[in-house]
């Protein structure tokens, strides 16, 4: 009797100490021994460096296959693991950021990790290996990330083998560091398998063309190319892949030819980077077709066409750069409605675009006249994909910013050969953070309603033909950081206070007329500013004897400028040069 009630104890006990266990360890079964050795072996081959400077953290030095630890099943404890629920094997490795320090071989045992999924190695230091042809061996991998680890070489073709691989990321391995191309990613793209949906190899070192084994990626939604050495040319099936793609990143290469248009409806497309390549031939007139469009920058190529205005239909339209092609041609006389509702950036510098500026557009850029709470309804478009878009935005200073801010608002219409006024409506344009309309022919007066852009932090006017003064309501902008004029035919005294106390005289360089700070030449001796409220008949000047008056009178701009004022004037006879003109007679 008591021998059975020791027994039936001891059976309590035991079940006791089970319940207990189950109770405290998570439900699911323990780590195969094989997987934590093969884990452990992983980690072995590494020197885990833990330098105080550097970010990492060292996620497997904590593991251990030593039961007293605690720490034993690589399932429930150890850092970066992640085992199936179910059947207890290593489905995910996430050892990104780690302190790894070392090579991986081919033989490594990481690839005894036959049912792993996921594997994120990304910013570890792999010592230049190459990528294992082993990698193939990880059948069920539907994600592979080995962005910033320091490999390098041509990509083993056994990648194409990975059947479920929809996530692929081997960007930023292009370090300068040893002698020319040891230590980079380097040779032909690799060809992912048609599983594939993010292919992101930016910032390496592969050469030759994209492939047209590309266009048949049926899931691809993300392809990254950009900062490559790829050229050839881009094949127009590449257009295939409209109905799924929505990022197409291709900046900095040397791709040539015309871009592929037959881009059909329905084509989902929310971003376009093919800046700084070779491009050439039209803008594909079938891009039109991709409504979502947020995002395309085809700038630092060599495009030539007339502006896009068939593009004002994409209602999602929001950064828009077309800066350093061949565009050309007057922008205002296109018979357009120039909609662009959600404009937030153009950018058309450095072109050959003619004419006068269209005020008629700026009256229609809805998004820009907007600022503070009033944005809330614009800012619906979610900028889904990291691109990096670099934009000589600042004197000297080259802005680049990963995934545009969502309030930035710029026009820059630089480097071209606009003409005219400029027109009063940019002052409403009140969301503006930039306008840059510096080396263009444009004349007449600055509208005082630049006054009314009180977000503006840049704004640059030099290397015009403007004259007349500075309207002293400017100084009110209190965010402007950069105010050049330099190069114009500006007169009468520049505005006092706020900013203006700040900007160098270089911004006014060039400008004889001009007077007072900062400049040394005071207001006192300068010319009378005539009147621009004088009124007077003016319909017997003529065109020649004006534009030689204004270089008599001595603003100093020049006689190609007077003789072009001189016309200008004629074609606007209510002008108060010509008043100006009148007086001094
Ligand atoms: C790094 O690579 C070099 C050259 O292949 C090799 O000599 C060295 O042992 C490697 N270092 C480590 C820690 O693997
Ligand atoms: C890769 O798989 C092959 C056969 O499927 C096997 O012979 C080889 O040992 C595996 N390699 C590694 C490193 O696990
Ligand atoms: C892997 O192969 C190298 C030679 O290529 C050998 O020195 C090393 O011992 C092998 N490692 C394992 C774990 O088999
Ligand atoms: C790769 O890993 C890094 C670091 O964890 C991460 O920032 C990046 O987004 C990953 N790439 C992809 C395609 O998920
Ligand atoms: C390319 O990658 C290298 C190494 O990670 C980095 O130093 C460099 O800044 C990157 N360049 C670009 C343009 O992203
Ligand atoms: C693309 O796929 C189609 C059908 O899936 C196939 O017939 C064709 O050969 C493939 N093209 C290439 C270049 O692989
Ligand atoms: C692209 O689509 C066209 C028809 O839509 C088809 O004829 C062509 O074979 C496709 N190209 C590839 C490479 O899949
Ligand atoms: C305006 O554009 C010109 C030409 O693109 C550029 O050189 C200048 O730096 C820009 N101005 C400012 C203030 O950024
Ligand atoms: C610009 O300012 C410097 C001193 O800051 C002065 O020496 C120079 O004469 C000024 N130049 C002009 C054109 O006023």
């Amino acid at each position: 009797m008591a021998t059975c009630l020791r027994f039936l104890f001891s059976d309590l006990l035991v079940l006791f100490l089970l319940s207990l266990t189950a109770s405290l360890s998570s439900p699911q079964p323990l780590c195969h021994q094989d997987e934590s050795l093969a884990l452990m072996q992983f980690k072995d081959s590494f020197i885990i460096h833990n330098d105080t400077f550097s970010s990492c953290f060292p996620k497997a030095a904590s593991w251990s296959v030593e039961a007293e630890h605690g720490r034993s099943d690589c399932c429930s404890s150890w850092d970066g693991v992640e085992c199936d629920p179910h059947t207890a094997h290593v489905i995910g490795l996430d050892l990104s950021d780690s302190c790894l320090y070392g090579s991986i071989n081919s033989n490594s045992s990481l690839f005894r990790l036959s049912h792993l999924r996921s594997l994120n190695l990304a910013f570890n230091d792999f010592n230049y290996s190459k990528i294992p042809s082993t990698i193939g061996n990880l059948s069920w991998l539907t994600s592979l990330n080995l962005s910033y680890s320091h490999v390098s070489g041509e990509v083993p073709y056994e990648i194409s083998y990975l059947s479920k691989l929809s996530a692929l990321d081997l960007s930023h391995n292009n370090h300068n560091l040893h002698i020319g191309s040891l230590t980079r990613l380097q040779g032909s793209l690799p060809i992912p398998p048609p599983s594939i949906n993010t292919y992101l190899v930016r910032n390496n070192s592969f050469t030759g063309e994209v492939s047209p084994l590309f266009c048949n990626l049926s899931s691809l939604s993300v392809l990254d190319l950009s900062f490559n050495n790829l050229s050839g040319q881009l094949h127009p099936c590449f257009c295939n892949l409209s109905q799924t793609l929505k990022a197409l990143g291709l900046q900095s290469n040397n791709i040539s030819g015309t871009i592929p248009d037959a881009w059909a409806k329905g084509c989902s497309l929310r971003q376009i980077d093919l800046s700084h390549n070779q491009f050439q031939g039209l803008l594909p007139r079938s891009l039109a077709n991709c409504k979502e469009l947020g995002h395309l920058d085809v700038g630092y190529n060599k495009i030539h066409d007339t502006f896009p205005s068939w593009l004002e239909t994409l209602t999602e339209l929001k950064v828009f750069i077309l800066r350093s092609n061949g565009f050309y041609g007057a922008i205002r006389d296109i018979q357009i409605n120039c909609t662009f509702s959600n404009l937030h950036i153009i950018d058309l510098s450095d072109n050959n675009f003619s004419g006068d500026l269209p005020g008629e557009c700026f009256q229609r850029w809805n998004a820009m006249k907007l600022f503070g709470a009033n944005e809330s309804q614009y800012m619906d478009y979610d900028i889904r994909f990291s691109f990096t878009l670099p934009l000589t935005l600042t004197k000297g200073i080259k802005l680049e910013y990963e995934r545009i801010q969502h309030e930035l608002k710029v026009i820059d219409l630089s480097c071209n050969r606009f003409e005219g006024e400029i027109p009063e409506v940019v002052g409403n344009l009140k969301g503006l953070h930039i306008l840059n309309f510096s080396d263009n022919a444009l004349s007449g007066h600055i509208p005082s309603s630049l006054a009314n852009l009180t977000d503006l932090e840049i704004l640059d006017l030099s290397q015009n033909k403007l004259f007349g003064e500075i309207p002293p309501q400017l100084s009110q902008l209190t965010f402007l950081a950069f105010f050049e004029v330099f190069n114009n035919c500006l007169t009468g005294p520049i505005p006092l206070g706020n900013q203006f106390e700040t900007f160098p005289n270089s911004s006014f360089d060039g400008n004889p007329g001009l007077c007072g700070r900062p400049l040394s030449k005071a207001c006192g001796d300068s010319l009378p500013i005539p009147d621009p409220t004088f009124e007077e008949n003016q319909d017997s000047v003529s065109s020649f004897e004006f534009g030689w008056k204004v270089v008599v009178i001595g603003f100093g701009c020049g006689f190609v400028i007077g003789i072009v004022i001189g016309q200008w004037v004629i074609a606007r006879k209510q002008d108060w040069f010509v008043n100006a003109f009148r007086i001094k007679k």
